[in-house]
């Protein structure tokens, strides 16, 4: 069997790629994370036949750097690059961005011998994954659903497990989660389907005007993930944009009405919500706090705030990355050079991303931007000045607040939180917004 590197930072479309490469290319994937490691590789793998890698990342070219190896030490190996590399245009296959991924695979199979057609026989449908808080607030689906099993190394069958209109309780998703699932497939064709019969259930239950305060944050949560995931693969769609506005809205009836802190901590660990949640939905509260003690406070205010704390971690993938919020914490983390610079650059990531959605007014824009203090959304300031808008102000106590009240190894008494705001937040205003925090908890 041939072997092929592929280097590829997008997690979902890893496994599409691999998974249809091994399937109907039939060569072996070998991951690897940047130009170094994959050089390192070819140095005792030169047989290597062939490299999937994208033109650049992170400012870094990568296509170059490997291609110029290859080069040197006169090897065999091909290469496809995703994206422009000018230099390289007729030298190697470069696939335009988008990547069609079906245009991957028919040039892989190309490069390496494979005719497509002999491998048609043993060609299933292209399933996508789909993660299990999907099957969270539907009682149906509007097409079969499928799990994966693996059958060898590389060998995997899809089986059907949910029929189309088939009714289920959330106790049947649950049980197959407790078996360690995480992931059901929904055939190609039928994805954009799916995707908005769920929003379209989801949207239903948050407009809702009788659900509970805990159904109503359990379904926002919920939400939250789903929009997170989708936009993340697929940027901002109908399905996203219609979603987050029902969960910001959501989201900012609930906090209006929320309980005491500690309590509302208890319900957000006991629920398992996902730590992005928790601290979206804190975030969002914290916000509510000082704003309602502010002269100038409008109800447009708290739904900008809500809003940016929604997207604001967006790009982000690890929980580490999210309790970030200081350069020397980033440094002192263990995230690798890839990890560190989504971390550095996602306030100004998150603004580029949602740039697209209807709701991002430029209110949105700018605090989303200066939501770690700078005005150029790259890095962290640790004592941000006095020509932030003023709503990033309010955004970025309330967010040091949150990040402190979730992390297990800082103070948790809201008095201890309180002086290590003070203690960084030196500038008159803050200091303002601090003492507006304070009159709440006293
Ligand atoms: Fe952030």
């Amino acid at each position: 069997m041939s072997q092929t590197i592929l280097i590829e930072p997008n997690e979902d479309l890893k496994k599409l790629y691999s998974i249809n490469l091994h399937t109907f290319v039939g060569t072996d994937i070998i991951q690897r994370q940047n130009a170094e490691d994959t050089i390192e590789l070819l140095k005792i793998l030169p047989q290597v036949s062939l490299i999937i890698t994208p033109a650049r990342m992170n400012g870094i070219e990568v296509a170059l750097k490997i291609h110029h190896f290859i080069k040197e030490e006169n090897l065999e190996t091909s290469m496809i690059v995703l994206g422009d590399c000018k230099p390289l245009v007729n030298e190697v296959t470069c696939l335009k961005e988008p990547v069609n991924w079906e245009s991957l695979i028919r040039q892989a199979a190309q490069i390496l011998g494979v005719s497509l057609k002999d491998s048609a026989n043993k060609v299933r449908p292209d399933f996508i994954p789909v993660p299990v808080y999907y099957f969270y607030e539907i009682k149906k689906t509007p097409c079969d659903v499928f799990i994966r099993i693996k059958k060898g190394p590389y060998d995997y069958q899809f089986v059907k497990r949910i029929h189309s209109k088939d009714e289920f309780e959330s106790a049947d998703i649950k049980r197959y989660e407790d078996q360690g699932l995480k992931e059901f497939y929904v055939a190609k064709d039928y994805i954009q389907y799916f995707t908005t019969f769920v929003t379209n259930a989801i949207v239903q239950k948050l407009e809702r005007e009788d659900l509970t305060l805990e159904d109503r944050i359990l379904t926002t949560a919920n939400a939250h993930e789903i929009v997170r995931d989708s936009i993340q693969v697929i940027g901002v769609d109908a399905a996203s944009v219609e979603l987050s506005h029902a969960s910001i809205n959501s989201m900012v009836k609930s906090v209006k009405n929320s309980p005491q802190v500690a309590q509302l901590l208890k319900f957000l660990f006991s629920n398992k919500i996902s730590l992005a949640y928790q601290h979206c939905h804190m975030l969002a509260l914290m916000c509510h706090y000082v704003l309602s003690k502010q002269s100038w406070y409008r109800q447009e205010h708290l739904e900008t705030l809500s809003f940016v704390s929604f997207f604001s971690d967006i790009t982000l993938k690890s929980n580490t990355q999210m309790q970030i919020s200081t350069m020397r914490e980033l440094a002192e983390s263990n995230l690798t050079d890839e990890e560190r610079q989504q971390v550095i650059n996602h306030a100004k990531d998150a603004v580029e991303l949602i740039s697209s959605h209807p709701d991002a007014n430029d209110y949105v824009k700018t605090v989303l931007i200066q939501s770690h203090g700078k005005l150029n959304g790259i890095g962290f300031e640790e004592n941000p000045g006095e020509e932030l808008h003023p709503l990033s102000k309010v955004f970025l106590v309330a967010d040091a607040f949150v990040k402190i009240l979730l992390n297990p190894a800082m103070p948790s008494s809201k008095k201890d939180i309180l002086e290590l705001l003070n203690l960084r937040f030196i500038n008159p205003s803050y200091q303002k917004i601090i003492r507006a925090l304070e009159q709440k908890f006293e």
